[in-house]
């Protein structure tokens, strides 16, 4: 069965590089990144999880755990992380799965076959406190990740939760948002969005972001 938007993440028991992790149990009430990549000792995954590790402090920021996973043993990533630490100038610090048995990336649908049918593509999986899987982007094992992306993704899915307004193309964090169009109560947008709103169509109207 393949994952769709809204369901519950599937929970798991693997070994990682920070020991063994119960899936929905380590998430706890945090949201989370579970995010794979193709192969230790790779040039691009180096690069990836390098970055990753720098910018942790920015997921912590929104409350959000990073795990990453790829189909070699723990003892591989281990022997890995020091090229990674050299190379990228950084240190790793979260925590990688070892999944030489493929459970999780079986379960994730995480090998897509008919592009390489024994390594993970470059798979993103949002999930949120309630477990419940928010965002799922796939890249090829050619192309690096956007990090600051998945960041952006974040800040758009906890600001849409609590505020009735989406966020248009290219929106970053601080930027005009839209109205959801189901929100016609003038007295509500009144209340709801006090700097005001600029129809631009009746479906379509801008206010600064709420929370700013
Ligand atoms: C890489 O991470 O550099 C990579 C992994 C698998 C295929 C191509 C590139």
């Amino acid at each position: 069965m393949s994952i769709r938007l809204g369901d519950i993440a599937p929970d798991f028991t693997q070994e990682s590089t920070e020991g063994t992790i119960h899936f929905h149990q380590w998430i706890g009430n945090s949201w989370a990144v579970l995010f794979s990549h193709p192969k230790d000792f790779t040039p691009v995954c180096t690069t990836e999880l390098g970055y990753v590790a720098k910018i942790k402090p920015e997921f912590e920021k929104r409350n959000a755990k990073v795990i990453a996973l790829s189909v070699d043993p723990v003892d591989s990533h281990k022997k890995w992380f020091a090229d990674i630490d050299e190379t990228q100038n950084t240190h790793m610090n979260f925590p990688v799965l070892g999944d030489a048995d493929r459970k999780v990336a079986d379960l994730y649908g995480m090998i897509h076959p008919n592009a390489n049918d024994t390594l993970t593509v470059r798979s993103v999986f949002i999930i949120d406190p309630n477990k419940k899987v928010r965002t799922m982007i796939t890249y090829p094992a050619s192309t690096g990740r956007n990090f600051d992306e998945i960041l952006r993704v974040i800040d758009s899915l906890q600001l849409t939760d609590h505020f009735k307004v989406a966020t248009p193309a290219n929106w970053k964090d601080g930027g005009d948002c839209v109205i959801v169009p189901a929100l016609q109560d003038e007295t509500e947008l009144k209340q709801r969005f006090p700097k005001g709103w600029k129809v631009l169509r009746p479906y379509l109207r801008m206010t600064p972001q709420p929370n700013k």
